[in-house]
């Protein structure tokens, strides 16, 4: 049985369906309750067994309690994935960012793993195996893009804590290894342009996360980033979220560590950063996201503003 938190749309509802289809029992959390109820019932519509729990992974109390809920209805549970994601909200250069952004990036993506990791892995640990899958992003979990689609500044915010997302999974690795158990985790790198809500996160921000500081430019819709790359003579192709649903079933499958699809220029950067700190130069990596994607590389999420 499968745990995927972000369930209610984008990645977490595909993966969701992908486990489903393998013949796995699916609880989808998410803290959107409206798409969460249509995401279980389209689950439920084509036979698989779906829960949908309603839960904010920046609270630990709702963590645990989607846990208990989990365990009590399935009596186990064979794979977390940590995958809620909030995207870039924030303008200008990151010491012009609404604390109010970095608190919600951090909350989101960053302790909304280590709840996860808390309120799960101690119960994987006693059935002594199962898989704790992380969400990353090339854009941080690489490096962070340095200029955002829409032609600014990137956010700070989004791949700060991808970057943590990252280190977060790489420590829950070591540590497994080290109690000898089966339980293993993985870190997802979603390839590609993918076509989800994690664009427009800005629609769902939860009033206690509310900017103090007043906008100076409005907030960007997909369309938006999708006509700034047309114009610039980037081609757009979406890649299906089927496919980095596949990415996850057969790391699984693998026992591989690292979730990516096939090798990309964009990978390219991990190369350069590594040439950059061995040889002690300074880094020239960072991409400009849409030169790189005129360049015919897929484009990675939470750069475009
Ligand atoms: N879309 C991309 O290009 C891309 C690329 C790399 C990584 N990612 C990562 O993939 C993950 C899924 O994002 P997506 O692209 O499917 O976007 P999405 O916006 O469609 O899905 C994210 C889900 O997380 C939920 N969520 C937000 N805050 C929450 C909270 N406090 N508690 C519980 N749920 C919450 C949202 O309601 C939403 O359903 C994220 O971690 C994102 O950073 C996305």
């Amino acid at each position: 049985m499968a745990v995927v938190t972000g369930g209610a749309g984008g990645i977490g509802r595909a993966l969701g369906r992908r486990f489903g289809q393998e013949g796995m029992k699916v609880v989808l959390a998410d803290v959107r309750k409206e798409p969460l109820d249509q995401a279980t019932r389209a689950l439920a519509g084509e036979g698989i067994e779906a829960a949908g729990v309603v839960t904010d992974v920046t609270d630990y109390s709702s963590v645990e309690s989607l846990a208990k809920e989990t365990l009590d209805r399935f009596g186990a549970v064979h794979v977390v994935c940590n995958n809620a994601g909030t995207g870039a909200v924030s303008e200008g250069y990151m010491w012009e960012h609404d604390l109010a952004d970095w608190r919600w990036g951090i909350d989101v993506n960053v302790l909304g793993v280590i709840h996860g990791i808390k309120a799960f892995v101690p119960m994987l640990l006693g059935q002594g195996d199962g898989h704790v899958i992380n969400t990353c992003s090339g854009n941080g979990g690489f490096a962070p893009i340095a200029r955002g689609a829409m032609g600014g500044p990137a956010t700070a915010v989004y791949p700060m804590t991808k970057a943590a997302v990252l280190c977060l999974t790489e420590s829950l690795y070591t540590h497994l290894q080290m109690t000898g158990t089966r339980v293993r985790a993985h870190v997802l790198f979603p390839g590609g342009f993918l076509n989800t809500g994690i664009w427009e996160s800005w629609r769902h921000r939860p009033q206690r996360y509310a900017p103090t500081q007043k906008r100076r430019t409005p907030e960007h819709t997909l369309a938006d980033v999708v006509a700034r790359f047309e114009a610039a003579g980037a081609r757009i192709e979406f890649t299906p979220l089927e496919t980095v649903a596949d990415q996850v079933v057969e790391g699984i499958r693998a026992d591989r560590f690292w979730m990516m699809g096939p090798p990309t220029p964009a990978e390219d950067v991990v190369r350069r950063k590594a040439t950059s700190i061995l040889a002690r130069s300074n880094p020239d990596y960072l991409v400009d996201v849409l030169s790189q994607s005129a360049a015919k590389t897929p484009a990675t999420e939470g750069g475009k503003h």
